[in-house]
């Protein structure tokens, strides 16, 4: 069996036909709120531009969805990002971040996590120190604002500039 270092991979704006593979990604890492597959055909229309794809071997095996600020035309949010389990380890995650940071010129990228999610903070904080930039951590989304009574995790909200 091939070793997943070996795989040749491509990172790319998604597509349409990208949304369905993006909506599975999101569903198999069990991890995050996983939304309706209109959702991801949507995003994969709209958003391309501030969104990417990772292709290993040919098949969709990460993504990252974001979008500009509208009020805030130089912040990018990232809202989700996801690599397939088979996949991860070799910096694609990262490379992902990379991308989108230098494709939109954006100064400054904001993402909410949870606090039970150490690999999703190391992420963002390695991309902080690649880009010698100040990450800070702040309330966002706290449990009562979510509509299940309190059930989902606080979202913290990370800012990561300047990014240039
Ligand atoms: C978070 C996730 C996207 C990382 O993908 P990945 O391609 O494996 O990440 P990378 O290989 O690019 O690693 C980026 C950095 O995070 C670190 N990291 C990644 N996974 C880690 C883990 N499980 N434990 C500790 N550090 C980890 C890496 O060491 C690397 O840091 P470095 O650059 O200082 O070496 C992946 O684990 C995932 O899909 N998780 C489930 C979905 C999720 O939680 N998404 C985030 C919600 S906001």
């Amino acid at each position: 069996m091939q070793s997943a270092k070996s795989l040749s991979d491509k990172l790319r704006e998604p597509t349409i036909e990208d949304g369905s593979a993006m909506w599975r990604v999101a569903r198999d890492s069990e991890r995050l709120d996983l939304n309706t597959p209109y959702a991801y055909l949507l995003w994969a229309r709209d958003f391309a531009a501030t969104s990417v794809v990772a292709e290993v071997d040919g098949v969709v095996g990460g993504f990252v969805s974001g979008y500009i600020r509208p009020d805030a035309p130089g912040t990018l949010m990232v809202w989700q990002v996801a690599v397939d389990e088979a996949c991860r380890g070799r910096g694609l995650a990262g490379r992902m971040l990379d991308e989108l940071a230098e494709r939109t010129g954006a100064h400054a990228l904001e993402t909410t996590i949870t606090a039970d999610n150490p690999e999703s903070i190391a992420l963002f904080s390695s991309f902080a120190r690649r880009r010698g930039a100040e990450h800070t951590v702040a309330d966002l989304f706290t449990a009562d604002v979510f509509p299940d009574g309190g059930e989902h995790e606080p979202e913290l909200l990370h800012r990561i500039s300047p990014l240039h």
